[in-house]
């Protein structure tokens, strides 16, 4: 019996990212297990999302670990899982975990990437970016984590329309709608092993 797809899930905020791979999961849609939740705080609606479903759950508090995060990231996942979802996961990763999950690292980032991505930019402040700067075009973006800040290659985006009477929070609300297709869609690939990466480039094979 071949085993089951097991995923890590990385976890900072609410958790709403981590809600669609659940129901994912339940409905049939991913073949997968989520093994486990890591946070970077405690006290975050996701640990309660994780709970509500038996997921055990790790805190690594970012100010408790600091540049340490990584390296206990490694240690609980390393042999465990073939795939690290960030979701809503607000800490910068880098070392020994990123070269030894190399490619199998991915990320949900709220813009469409190269714009409003990189160092500072999250959550509710890339749509106060993207309504500012007064794009048409908005969405979201999942790809493979690297050392950089939203860096790695892009595997697929998700496009929204911006309307004259957006404000950040109207955005981020329906940027959030595409981004729990958007990364299911992503894991589903990998589950399938149809993901190929040559140089920056993501194939996804049929
Ligand atoms: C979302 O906008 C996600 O794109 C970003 O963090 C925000 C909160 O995600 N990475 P969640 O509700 O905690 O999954």
């Amino acid at each position: 019996m071949k085993n089951i797809f097991k995923i890590a899930v990385l976890v900072s905020g609410g958790g709403t990212n981590l809600q669609s791979i659940i129901d994912s999961i339940n409905s049939g849609y991913l073949n997968c297990s989520i093994e486990m939740v890591i946070s970077d705080r405690k006290d975050i609606y996701a640990l309660q999302r994780a709970n509500n479903n038996n997921i055990k759950t790790y805190v690594l508090e970012k100010n408790i670990y600091k540049e340490s995060i990584s390296d206990e990231i490694l240690k609980i996942v390393e042999g465990k899982v073939d795939l690290i979802v960030l979701a809503g996961w607000l800490s910068h990763l880098k070392g020994n975990l990123i070269d030894t999950f190399q490619n199998r690292i991915i990320n949900i980032h709220p813009s469409l990437i190269p714009s409003f991505s990189g160092k500072g930019m999250y959550g509710i402040k890339v749509h106060e970016k993207a309504v500012e700067y007064g794009v048409k075009i908005s969405g979201c973006t999942v790809h493979i984590v690297d050392s950089g800040m939203d860096t790695g290659p892009i595997i697929l985006q998700r496009a929204v329309p911006v309307l004259t009477e957006d404000t950040a929070e109207s955005l981020q609300k329906r940027v959030l709608v595409e981004e729990h297709v958007a990364l299911p869609e992503a894991i589903k690939y990998f589950i399938e092993n149809k993901i190929e990466i040559i140089n920056r480039k993501v194939i996804i094979n049929s």
